[in-house]
């Protein structure tokens, strides 16, 4: 299973990146906004820190935007991925990069139809919402568990990558599902170290080895 970060901050992602939490890094215009930089810049600065893929999404309305964007996009990083959203002229546009050999993303999707779409298209990934679903009170995991039905069925080799993950029983149950990839917001990504037993654990060892351990100089 692959965990991606999903971030523009590179701080942020530095830090995950560095205890070997951070496969690749999904960034969206509201990210790359949040973070406060200039786009082509940050996601030079990401892909030279992460080996692993980073999605860049395109804004056109056109297959032929979205293509165009593309070739621009590979410019930037030698492991980028390309973000579509699904619509009719994204999967025109799916198809065609997927001809070329370039990977891409389908984003802003709900649906385990839409997961099938995607993959006839030639996805390299698939992002469901989960948590946007939660919020309009769906549940969001259960279409995690169809898609994973429908691509094992078929052998669909489009990845299933968790998006809009908001806690720490979104990245559980992708686990358990058998998804791909998740892509987690970083806090939520260091949330998965905790334990309270481990925190009152660690206090009584060290609590224990002053009986030995020698006041510092
Ligand atoms: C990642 O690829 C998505 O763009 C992101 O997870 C969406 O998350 P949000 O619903 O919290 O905006």
């Amino acid at each position: 299973m692959n965990f991606f970060i999903d971030t523009a901050d590179i701080d942020e992602i530095r830090a995950a990146y560095e205890m070997g939490l951070v496969d690749g890094v999904t960034t969206n215009p509201t990210l790359i906004k949040k973070a406060g930089k200039d786009h082509e810049k940050t996601i030079r600065e990401i892909s030279a820190l992460v080996p692993g893929p980073i999605s860049v999404e395109t804004l056109s309305e056109t297959a032929e935007g979205m293509l165009e964007e593309a070739r621009e996009y590979v410019t930037w990083g030698n492991n980028i991925v390309i973000k579509i959203v699904m619509t009719a002229e994204g999967m025109k546009a799916v198809r065609a990069l997927s001809e070329q050999g370039v990977k891409t993303n389908v984003t802003v999707t709900f649906s385990p139809l839409q997961a099938l779409v995607a993959a006839k298209a030639g996805a390299t990934y698939i992002s469901p919402f989960v948590g946007r679903l939660d919020d309009i009170g769906h549940v969001g995991m259960d279409v995690i568990s169809q898609i994973r039905t429908i691509y094992d069925q078929y052998d669909f080799e489009t990845q299933i990558l968790v998006a809009s993950v908001r806690h720490l029983t979104h990245v559980l149950e992708s686990a358990l599902m058998g998804a791909d990839v998740v892509t987690v917001p970083g806090k939520v990504l260091m949330q998965m170290l905790n334990h309270p037993l481990t925190d009152k654990g660690i206090a009584t060892f060290l609590q224990d080895a002053k009986q030995w351990q020698k006041e510092p100089a």
